[in-house]
């Protein structure tokens, strides 16, 4: 057999490739890609053309593309401002004082007030957090995580059990002697809040909705209660709460089962 040699493309023959296959897909998929959203952020933003001239904006609107936020239509100017309806760069980039740094509105300290527009009992929660104190380091103590740290922004995540270590690792480990413990704890209680979930689902398919309607809708709005308790970071107020909530759960699974 004929071996294939493959074929390498190499500098710009390879750009210039890559450019006529993705404005070939882009001219295949008009309306999919950018659209006639009326949103002039993502039209420019989803340009091909930056996976060459601006890998680092063609990257990140990658991340967004791929998003729970980008399903639920939260867009570029609801975090970084600007007005999505000016159709240029500078236009749309200016923000209502008349300035243009859109970063710059989204400080280290400043993200957890961009997103509380959206996530406001979340937000409340963490604000009384040790975390939230120390967005800005002090003397004794080292900087805390916003939610960004956390959760990512444009790819933004829910945190999960596979995550959760070495998410508090990066800041609670040995090494930097602060609450070393932590991350495993944390995972320990992020498993029995996720079994609370399973839990309500098994209720719901089992007992059939209208059965258990109320009690799916006050342990739904407890869940979301555990779920901003979580943000507090108040480790021993968290335990309390999910056994509390996981033992009502497991109790009617078990009268279901009978
Ligand atoms: C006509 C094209 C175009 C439009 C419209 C546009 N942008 Fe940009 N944007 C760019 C380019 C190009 C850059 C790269 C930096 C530069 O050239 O200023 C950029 C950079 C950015 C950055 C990186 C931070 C910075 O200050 O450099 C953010 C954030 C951003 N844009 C958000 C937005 C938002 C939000 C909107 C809509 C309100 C928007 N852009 C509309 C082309 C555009
Ligand atoms: C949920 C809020 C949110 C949305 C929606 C969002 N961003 Fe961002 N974005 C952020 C945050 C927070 C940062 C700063 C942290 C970081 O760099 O990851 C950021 C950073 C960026 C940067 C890098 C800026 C720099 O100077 O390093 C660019 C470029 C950018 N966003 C563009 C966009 C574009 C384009 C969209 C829409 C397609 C968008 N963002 C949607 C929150 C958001
Ligand atoms: C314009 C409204 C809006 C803004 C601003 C916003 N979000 Fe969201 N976010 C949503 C909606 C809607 C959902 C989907 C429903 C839900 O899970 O609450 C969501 C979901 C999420 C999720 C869950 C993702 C998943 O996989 O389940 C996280 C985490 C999140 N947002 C974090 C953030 C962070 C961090 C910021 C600020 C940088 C932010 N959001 C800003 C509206 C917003
Ligand atoms: C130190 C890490 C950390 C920080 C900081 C943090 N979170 Fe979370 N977040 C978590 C954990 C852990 C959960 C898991 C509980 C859960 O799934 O509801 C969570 C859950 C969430 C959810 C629910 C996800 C889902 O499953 O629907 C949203 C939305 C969210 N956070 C938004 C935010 C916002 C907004 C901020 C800033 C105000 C923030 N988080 C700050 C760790 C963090
Ligand atoms: C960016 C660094 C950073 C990350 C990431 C981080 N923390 Fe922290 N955490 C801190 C700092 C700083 C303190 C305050 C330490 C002090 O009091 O000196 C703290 C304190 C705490 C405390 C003690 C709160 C109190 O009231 O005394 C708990 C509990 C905690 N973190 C849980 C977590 C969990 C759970 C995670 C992961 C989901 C996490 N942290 C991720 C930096 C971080």
């Amino acid at each position: 057999m004929k071996k294939i040699k493959p074929m390498i493309l190499n500098g710009p023959l390879r750009i210039a490739f890559f450019c006529f296959l993705m404005t070939g897909l882009a001219g295949l998929t008009p309306g999919l890609i950018a659209g006639d959203s009326g949103d002039s952020c993502v039209e420019c933003h989803s340009d091909p053309g930056f996976f060459v001239t601006n890998k680092k904006l063609y990257r990140y609107y990658q991340d967004w593309l791929q998003s729970p936020h980008r399903l639920e239509d939260v867009s570029c100017s609801d975090c970084h401002m600007g007005d999505p309806s000016k159709k240029t760069k500078e236009a749309a980039h200016r923000v209502k004082n008349g300035k243009s740094t859109l970063t710059s509105e989204l400080g280290f300290k400043d993200i957890p007030e961009t997103c509380s527009g959206c996530h406001d009992e979340i937000y409340q929660s963490f604000t009384k957090s040790r975390h939230f104190k120390q967005l800005s380091p002090s003397k004794n103590s080292p900087q805390g995580p916003n939610c960004v740290t956390c959760h990512g922004s444009m790819n933004i995540m829910a945190v999960n059990v596979a995550s959760i270590r070495n998410i508090c690792e990066t800041c609670h480990n040995p090494k930097t002697k602060n609450q070393p413990e932590i991350p495993k704890t944390a995972e320990y209680l992020l498993n029995k809040f996720l079994a609370i979930h399973r839990f309500y689902r098994f209720i719901g398919l089992k007992g059939g909705p209208a059965v258990n309607k109320e009690f799916l809708a006050r342990v739904n709005l407890e869940h979301r209660e555990l779920s901003s308790l979580w943000h507090t970071f108040n480790l021993a107020d968290i335990e309390r709460k999910t056994f509390e909530l996981l033992d009502k759960v497991q109790s009617k699974r078990k009268s279901l089962s009978k």
